[in-house]
């Protein structure tokens, strides 16, 4: 097996974290173990390193791949970051750093199993779920949510213009909407060619519905709330978001801290990705690095 994703922003969010040989970090996104591997080389025995994917493949894949590496103080978790002081708590010391690398990894993209993350795999199922124990695939909400909860869900996930239009018509063509390939076509019909980029116009109700899937946005809420109530003073957690939804949270909920006075912004300005690390690695154009400093 041979890593597929590429960490983004990697040493700023290294940096970001200014790692104690002896602390302890907690990496909430897993994904291909990037960030992990790099934070673990940075530890002495003494230290600890948590990292949680809720995603069972991300698991096995980083445990083969670093199966050489891998020591007693690199514990590797599956669970929702949402829970992230259920497993902090096993542990006696409080954390000193985490991180969060949100989204979907390339290995989600490009190896997908079967799950149809992206609408470039015309086969693959309408399934989407990052936890292959959650209940509701991407083809059930097609069903199960009426035409005008579709369209909320698309205006308000994915940000889409045409989201009612995309909506009716997925509602009327139901029984023919089982895979990755008839959704996208639906979508390039319904969207008017004088708004088709060369971007892919699908992109963004396959955004949505994976937010919905995975409810990513109250994940990360919960996420935030525990990971600075169990962090240690002077710890600090570093996001990195890729779409405005998830960064308004980041962002909100770290200024809450500042003005309540609990927390300090490391950088005045977002972290973005060079020219050159843009170039290298398209993915990472999006990426949005910003990290907080617990003082109370
Ligand atoms: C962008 S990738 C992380 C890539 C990683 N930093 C690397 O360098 O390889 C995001 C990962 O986070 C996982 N993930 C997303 N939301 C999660 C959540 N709420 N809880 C746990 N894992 C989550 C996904 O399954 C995916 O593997």
């Amino acid at each position: 097996m041979k890593k597929i994703h590429v960490p983004v922003l990697l040493q700023e969010t290294i940096d970001s974290l200014n790692i104690n040989p002896e602390g302890f970090y907690i990496d909430c996104t897993l994904g291909d173990g990037g960030h992990s591997f790099e934070i673990f080389k940075k530890l002495s025995p003494n230290g600890l390193l948590i990292s949680i994917d809720q995603d069972q493949h991300a698991i096995d894949f980083v445990k083969e791949y670093y199966k050489d590496e891998i020591k007693e103080n690199w514990v590797i978790e599956k669970s929702n970051f949402a829970k992230i002081s259920e497993i902090a708590s096993k542990h006696a010391r409080k954390p000193d750093g985490i991180i969060m690398d949100l989204g979907i990894s390339s290995r989600q993209l490009e190896e997908s199993y079967d799950r149809g993350f992206s609408y470039l795999e015309e086969n693959e199922p309408l399934d989407m779920r990052m936890d292959e124990e959650l209940g509701v695939k991407a083809k059930d909400l097609l069903v199960v949510l009426p035409e005008k909860e579709l369209t909320k869900l698309f205006t308000i996930y994915g940000e889409e213009k045409f989201a009612r239009k995309i909506a009716s018509e997925i509602k009327k063509r139901i029984t023919h909407i089982n895979t990755v390939g008839d959704l996208t076509r639906l979508v390039y019909r319904v969207v008017p060619a004088a708004h088709q980029s060369s971007k892919n116009p699908s992109r963004r109700v396959f955004q949505a519905l994976r937010i919905a899937v995975n409810d990513e946005l109250n994940s990360l809420k919960q996420g935030l709330d525990n990971s600075f109530e169990i962090l240690n003073i002077n710890g600090r957690i570093s996001v990195i978001t890729f779409h405005s939804l998830e960064d308004r949270i980041v962002k909100d909920y770290f200024n809450n801290l500042v003005d309540s006075g609990k927390g300090v912004l490391l950088y005045e300005n977002v972290i973005a990705p060079t020219d050159n690390e843009i170039r290298e690695n398209p993915r990472s154009a999006s990426a949005k690095l910003r990290t907080i400093v617990k003082i109370k």
